[in-house]
C-alpha cells in the first residue's frame, strides 16, 4: 500500500529537523510519497499567506502531514490573520484534527535534564489528550467592542467565547478513554467546573462516557490544582484529558517536566485517522540554521505518524528503538548535552538514527 505524506517544514529550525525525519522515513522501505510545501512565515514570504491554498489542498489529499514548526520574530508585526500561528490553527480546523496527543516521557538516560528531582520524575510517562478544534480558541463571537452600559460603559472591551458542543466533548472523551484503556487505565479529566459552565458540562459528559469504559478509572481535577500536582507528584498521572486552552498550558508544563522538550513528539488526529505530526517544541529562530537543533522529537513524530495514520506499527517500533539506541550510545544534541556524553549536530544525530535502524 502506498501512502501520501505532506511535508511542511515551516520556519526556524523546522527545515533542519524535518530533513532528518524525512531521511529516516525514506530509509524504511515503505511505499511513501513525500511532497513538500511551504507553511508559516516561509509561506507568507513566498506567497503572502501562512497557509497557501496549495499547501492546504496538499494536506487535505494526504494521509498524514509531517510538520516542522512555524513562527519567527520577523512576522510578529503582521496582523493576526497573516501570522505564522494561523497556519497551525487553519490546518487543525480545516482537517478537523480534534484530538491532540502529547506524550511526556522521561527517558532514563535524561533523568538529570529535568528541573525536578530525579526521584520525582524517574519513569515519568504521561499522555495529555488535548481537545484541539473547539473551546475559546475558536469560539464566536470574539473581538473588540465598545460597551454601551455597565460599569465600563463607553470603554472598548476585548472578548472571546468559551463553548463546547456535546459531540465535541464526547469524541475527545472516547479518544482519551481508549488511550487510557491501553495504558494504566487511569484518566484524569481537567476542568474549571467550580467556575465555568462549559467545564461543568464537560465534566457531566465525561462522567456519562465513563459508563462505557468500566475498566478505566476516571477522576476530575480543577486546572489550577492540576498545574500544581503536575510539579508536585507528576507520576500520579497516566492520561489527562482536557480542553483546548487548559491543554495548551498543561502540555507545555508536562513537557518541561522531562527537561527535554527537544525529545517530545505529538499527534493531532481527526475521525478518519488522518493526522498532523509535529514536535512539541517550537521553531526556535535563535538557533535556526546552525545545525544544533535536536531532530529527535520530529523523528519520533514520524514514528507516531506511522503508528496512528499509516498502520505501520513495526516501522514505528524500529524508529523508536533506534532513538533509544542513540541515547544509549551517549549521543546528545546541545539541548540535552551533559558531562560524559558526546555532543553531536542535527545532521550527526540523523546519521546516528539511520545507522541504528535495523
Ligand atoms: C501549540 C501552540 C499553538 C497553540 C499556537 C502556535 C497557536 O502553542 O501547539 O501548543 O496554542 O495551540
Ligand atoms: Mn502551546
Amino acid at each position: 500500500m502506498s501512502f501520501r505524506i505532506a511535508v511542511l517544514p515551516g520556519d526556524g529550525i523546522g527545515p533542519e529537523i524535518v530533513e532528518q525525519a524525512v531521511r529516516v522515513l525514506r530509509a524504511l522501505d515503505l511505499d511513501l510519497e513525500l511532497t513538500e510545501a511551504p507553511v508559516g512565515g516561509a509561506a507568507y514570504a513566498a506567497h503572502g499567506h501562512p497557509l497557501p491554498e496549495s499547501t492546504l489542498a496538499l494536506a487535505r489529499q494526504s494521509d498524514a502531514v509531517l510538520f516542522g514548526a512555524v513562527g519567527d520574530w520577523k512576522y510578529d508585526h503582521l496582523e493576526r490573520a497573516l501570522r505564522p500561528e494561523q497556519a497551525v490553527l487553519g490546518l487543525r480546523k480545516a482537517l478537523g484534527l480534534f484530538a491532540n496527543l502529547r506524550p511526556a516521557i522521561l527517558y532514563p538516560e535524561l533523568a538529570n535534564a529535568s528541573s525536578l528531582k530525579p526521584e520525582v520524575v524517574a519513569g515519568l510517562d504521561i499522555l495529555i489528550v488535548r481537545e484541539l478544534t473547539g473551546d475559546i480558541y475558536f469560539g464566536q463571537p470574539r473581538g473588540v467592542r465598545t460597551l454601551e452600559d455597565g460599569p465600563f460603559a463607553g470603554e472598548r472591551q476585548g472578548y472571546d467565547t468559551m463553548h463546547y458542543a456535546e459531540s465535541e466533548i464526547r469524541r475527545i472523551a472516547h479518544v482519551a478513554f481508549q488511550a487510557a484503556a491501553g495504558r494504566q487505565g487511569r484518566l484524569c479529566s481537567v476542568d474549571k467546573a467550580n467556575v465555568l459552565e462549559t467545564s461543568q458540562f464537560w465534566r457531566d459528559i465525561m462522567i456519562d462516557v465513563a459508563r462505557e469504559y468500566p475498566k478505566v478509572e476516571l477522576s476530575h481535577m480543577y486546572v489550577d490544582n492540576a498545574a500544581m500536582q503536575l510539579v508536585r507528584e507528576p507520576k500520579a498521572f497516566d492520561v489527562v484529558v482536557t480542553g483546548n486552552l487548559f491543554g495548551d498550558i498543561l502540555s507545555d508544563e508536562a513537557a518541561m517536566l522531562t527537561g527535554s522538550i527537544g525529545m517530545l513528539p505529538s499527534a493531532s488526529l481527526n475521525a478518519s485517522r488522518q493526522g498532523l505530526y509535529e514536535p512539541s517544541h517550537g521553531s526556535a529562530p535563535d538557533i535556526a540554521g546552525q545545525n544544533v537543533a535536536n531532530p529527535l522529537a520530529t523523528i519520533l513524530s514520524a514514528a507516531m505518524m506511522l503508528r496512528y495514520s499509516l498502520d505501520a506499527a513495526p516501522a514505528a517500533d524500529r524508529i523508536e528503538a533506534a532513538v533509544q539506541a542513540v541515547l544509549a550510545q551517549g549521543l546528545r544534541t546541545a539541548d540535552i548535552h551533559e558531562a560524559g556524553t558526546t555532543r553531536v549536530s542535527t545532521i550527526e544525530m540523523g546519521d546516528a538514527v539511520l545507522k541504528a535502524l535495523n
